[in-house]
């Protein structure tokens, strides 16, 4: 295979550039080792209005991404004439953020006559553990998890062959953890504050419905994930109660919330991980971050025989290392580098590792 190697003859050096939401990107990789992880994040100037506007996270990449790689370049002590490759997120996500990476990408594409690869953002979510744990051994399953996405991957090989099992129908599992902290007044985003108040509740103290799970559904969505119905079944729930004069207990509506989400996303992926006799799971997205999450992986994997893998939270959110994780795959499996004219895709499909 044509696998691209630096000057000395070592692996690749890598810059990987991620600005598909609110998060300016940008990490240097050299084979699987991670140099510096530099990420510049607009989150504060969007927390005022509940969600992410996409023209201030485009403004805020624009002034933070030539500081953000001067940033990374000098941490790790690589001067740009050195980078072998630029690989950065084409989507999905946001199309006005995702055009100024991809602009900036290019512009050093160009600059340094260095090869550009316009990289899948979900599969980068999984291919960040390798900077972790270590190279995927065979066959894995990748859950990645966030606000914008819930698939299930069977990975072949990271570079080559993902193939998506399910997705979510509706809403990803973060965005849910997000809408239900709305209704229970909690600031945005509310999936951590929902992960610190579900500690504090009962999850059995109220039982939400597990959305898919029924045996109709077992032949045609039996990957796929759906939590809109969950969400409206909390807010009639606390409707109901504040109806009758109660007191919403929040930590119980919480707690409960959070068994169903992640009572699901566990099942029905240890499940896909015994119909494809897969024996590592790895786990990624910002969603990972959740503790329900992480702790009925763990119990459900280690009684199922499933090596888990979930790196440290840095890694779970957006950030460069994932996106210059799968660029340095990519690169070393011989792909073929991307044409100067590509677009970004909002809806980037998980057939395409790259573009
Ligand atoms: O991957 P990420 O940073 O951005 C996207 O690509 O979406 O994920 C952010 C999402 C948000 O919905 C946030 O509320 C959720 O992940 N999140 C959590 C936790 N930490 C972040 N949800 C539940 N529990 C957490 N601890
Ligand atoms: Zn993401």
């Amino acid at each position: 295979m044509g696998a691209m190697t630096d000057q000395t003859g070592g692996e690749p050096l890598v810059l990987g550039i991620e600005t598909s939401c609110d998060e300016t990107g940008v990490a240097l990789v050299r084979g699987d080792t991670l140099l510096f992880d530099a990420v510049a994040s607009s989150m504060d100037e969007h927390a005022r209005y509940g969600g992410i506007i996409p023209e201030v996270a485009s403004r805020a990449h624009l002034e933070a991404m030539v500081p953000t790689i001067r940033r990374a370049l000098g941490e790790a002590d690589v001067d740009l004439s050195e980078v072998d490759a630029i690989a950065v997120t084409a989507g999905p996500g946001l199309v006005g953020p995702l055009t100024i990476g991809a602009s900036a990408a290019k512009a050093l594409s160009i600059g340094l006559g260095k090869p550009l690869y316009g990289v899948n953002h979900v599969i980068g979510h999984a291919a960040v553990n390798q900077l972790v744990d270590g190279p995927f051994t065979g066959r894995s399953m990748a859950l990645v998890v966030s606000g914008g996405h819930s698939s299930l991957l069977l990975v072949d090989d990271i570079a080559t062959d993902v193939t998506e099992l399910g997705s979510t129908l509706d809403d990803a599992a973060g965005e849910a953890f997000d809408k239900v902290g709305r209704l229970l007044g909690l600031p945005y985003p509310g999936g951590p504050h929902i992960d610190r108040l579900a500690r504090e509740g009962d999850p059995e103290a109220i039982r939400f419905p597990r959305g898919l799970t029924a045996r109709k559904d077992q032949e045609k969505h039996a990957y796929d994930f759906s939590f809109s119905g969950l969400k409206t079944a909390v807010a009639r729930w606390v409707e109901s109660c504040q109806d009758a004069g109660r007191e919403v207990p929040v930590a119980d509506v919480a707690a409960s919330f959070a068994a169903a989400v992640v009572d699901v996303l566990t099942a029905k992926t240890i499940a896909a991980c015994r119909a494809h006799d897969v024996d590592t799971l790895v786990i990624g997205g910002g969603f990972s971050a959740n503790s329900q999450l992480r702790d009925m992986a763990a119990e459900r994997c280690a009684e199922a025989g499933i090596d888990l893998r979930i790196p440290p939270i840095r890694y779970c959110t957006d950030n460069g290392a994932m996106i210059a994780a799968l660029g340095s795959a990519v690169v070393r499996a011989g792909v073929a580098p991307s044409d100067l004219d590509i677009g970004v895709d909002s809806s980037m499909p998980l057939t395409a590792i790259t573009v």
